[in-house]
């Protein structure tokens, strides 16, 4: 249990010993640090349902707390409020807690199977900005979910069988009509060695598609080659094998570079066989019905204030829809995994989908009632100005593109940084990197994902306000203070009772970490966590710098210090590689 929780506890008792509702004991970190650490506004909450004066309430709750030694003072404030400093020994055992256990006393939730589908890449279409979200924000939530003790399955979910895969056989087909795949009497073994590499397929993608925008019977061709290939043609199916391996190939070192990996590189190919079954399930609850032709399922309620369309099962050419894959691969993740929850970390504008989709799976009953689908939804990242981020050009960013630009424009400065600018190329190189990928991603995390922000590399990438290059330009420090008290002998202590305000904050921040983490889980939003790491990092610096650590005179003081800012960087650490996040050694 946090501490928050456990001070909850002892709160809510005194309310009840005092004749209150337990329930209005709960207590909240103080938003003002400077008064006192943790404050219960249960008094004024409870002044109707008691029909007392909040001050009176407090007070007699009050009269149950003061002589609980965990307490250096509890005191009440008008017009009701309970305030609340902890004892500097309390303090320094909880630190000492801390300190011992592996995981930094976090918590640990109930464990729960929890499948989370992210990426969403579409095979044979480079990276862009668009994918970054989604893979950043999955990651991290995963992560999360997986360091608070459940079982995780990251599902890439590959958009891989669609008509772009008809198109870009159709334009191979243009280009080398000789190739055996095209033979339809074809029947020995076909090469091992992929036809098209991946500048190959980023070339004949946008050219089909362009084609298919101006060509009625190209567009035809490729509705016909999609129909066979999903149909099994045998030639088709081989080459789209070799589009998959040359672009998952390529796809891995993007995302590895991104520090994104996933459990499962399942498609929506790998739900084909599930189609099937979920037509018969649909039809035996009698869910579907013809329309003009096409299948669809009806999904709004009357209680519903905005217009829900019917979902489309298939069309009248008997093609399928997103969502009949998206339905097919809930009886697949129900038949592999029984999840508890599915999490689609997904752009805020496919909503309507994921409401049909989730309202039809719960009536077909292809999962349980009590399982939760849900869309994780996010906004869009913008250029300066405000409209989704584009090239100069207009056109759509390829994130290596991107990624490259922050690495980039992180190498100038480490190349003037007076630690860093005598490493060779090759480290200096390996700095930007971290450095440039970790400016994306805290400039995208920092921000609650439902909004929309901008990018603004420029602001990402400074060592000052709440940036990724900040926290480990942080971590950097504390390495490299932790290093010089090893050279000089200073060990580090047990933590003993704080003497100054800014480590008893300090200190504090550190035990509100775990309810951080379990708010993030909850509204499954990384960015709370962002805030508690930059407040962490923003206290030990004003620590670092009103405090003279290593020339100490005070022994055991300043071995209690050593103890403190090496958790502090255990839980920068952890927190980070939440994140996926790894720190230079310099900067
Ligand atoms: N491939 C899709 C796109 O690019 C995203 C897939 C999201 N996941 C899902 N289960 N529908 O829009």
């Amino acid at each position: 249990m946090t501490l928050k929780n456990r001070l909850t506890e002892i709160v809510k008792k005194a309310f009840s010993d005092a004749g209150y509702d337990e329930s209005l004991g709960v207590v909240t970190f103080s938003d003002r640090p400077d008064l006192c650490q943790f404050q219960c506004n249960g008094a004024l909450t409870g002044a109707k349902l008691h029909r007392k004066a909040p001050m009176m309430i407090a007070n007699d709750v009050l009269g149950n707390l003061s002589d609980n030694a965990i307490f250096k003072s509890v005191t009440v404030a008008p017009p009701g409020f309970i305030n609340i400093i902890l004892s500097d020994e309390f303090i320094a055992e909880e630190a000492k807690k801390m300190e011992k256990s592996e995981r930094l006393a976090l918590p640990v939730m109930d464990k729960e199977t929890i499948v989370v589908d992210y990426g969403g890449p579409n095979v044979a279409k480079p990276l862009h900005v668009g994918h970054l979200r989604a893979a950043i924000i999955g990651e991290t939530l995963k992560r999360l979910a997986r360091f608070l003790g459940h079982n995780v399955i990251g599902d890439v979910h590959l958009g891989d069988w669609g008509l772009q895969m008809g198109l870009i056989i159709s334009e191979l087909f243009r280009e080398k009509p000789e190739l055996c795949f095209f033979d339809k009497e074809y029947s020995g073994q076909y090469p091992e060695e992929s036809p098209v590499t991946i500048d190959d397929l980023s070339r004949l993608y946008p050219q089909a598609s362009a084609r298919s925008k101006e060509d009625e019977a190209f567009r035809e061709t490729a509705m016909r080659a999609t129909f066979d290939l999903q149909n099994g043609r045998r030639g088709y199916v081989e080459l789209w094998k070799k589009f998959l391996e040359v672009s998952v190939a390529d796809l891995k070192k993007s995302y590895a570079r991104l520090g994104v990996d996933f459990d499962m590189w399942l498609g929506e190919s790998d739900a084909d066989p599930y189609v099937k079954p979920l037509l018969e399930i649909l039809e035996e609850k009698k869910l579907t019905y013809l329309s003009d032709g096409a299948l669809i399922a009806d999904v709004a309620e009357e209680t519903d204030d905005e217009p829900m369309p019917p979902v489309i099962i298939s069309k009248s050419d008997g093609s399928q829809l997103y969502a009949t894959t998206d339905l097919a691969t809930i009886i697949q993740r129900e038949r592999d995994f029984k999840p508890d929850e599915i999490w689609y970390v997904v752009d805020s504008r496919q909503s309507m989908h994921f409401k049909q989709v989730f309202r039809l799976a719960k009536k077909a009953e292809l999962v349980s009632p009590e399982t939760e689908l849900y869309h994780v939804g996010f906004g869009t990242m913008n250029g300066s100005d405000g409209k989704p981020y584009k090239t100069r050009e207009g056109g759509v960013m390829s994130l290596s593109v991107l990624i490259e630009s922050a690495k980039a424009a992180a190498k100038e400065r480490i190349d003037e940084s007076e630690t860093a600018k005598n490493l060779p190329g090759s480290e200096r190189d390996k700095i930007a990197e971290l450095v440039g990928i970790s400016a994306i991603k805290f400039g995208d995390l920092i921000n609650h994902r439902t909004r929309d922000y901008i990018f603004d590399l420029n602001r990402f990438l400074s060592t000052e306000g709440k940036t990724g290059p900040y926290l480990q330009y942080t971590v950097v420090r504390i390495k490299s203070l932790l290093a010089k008290a090893e050279a000089a002998g200073v060990i580090p202590g047990e933590i003993i009772a704080p003497k100054n305000d800014t480590e008893r904050e300090l200190l504090i921040k550190l035990f509100s970490v775990g309810d951080v983490l379990l708010r993030a889980f909850d509204d499954k939003a990384p960015n709370a966590i962002c805030e508690v790491m930059f407040d962490i990092a923003g206290l030990f610096n004003r620590f670092y710098f009103e405090n003279k650590i290593l020339a100490n005179e005070n022994e055991a003081e300043r071995a209690s210090w050593i103890s403190i800012v090496s958790l502090v960087r255990d839980m920068l650490v952890t927190l980070l590689d939440i994140f996926s996040t790894d720190v230079p050694e310099i900067m």
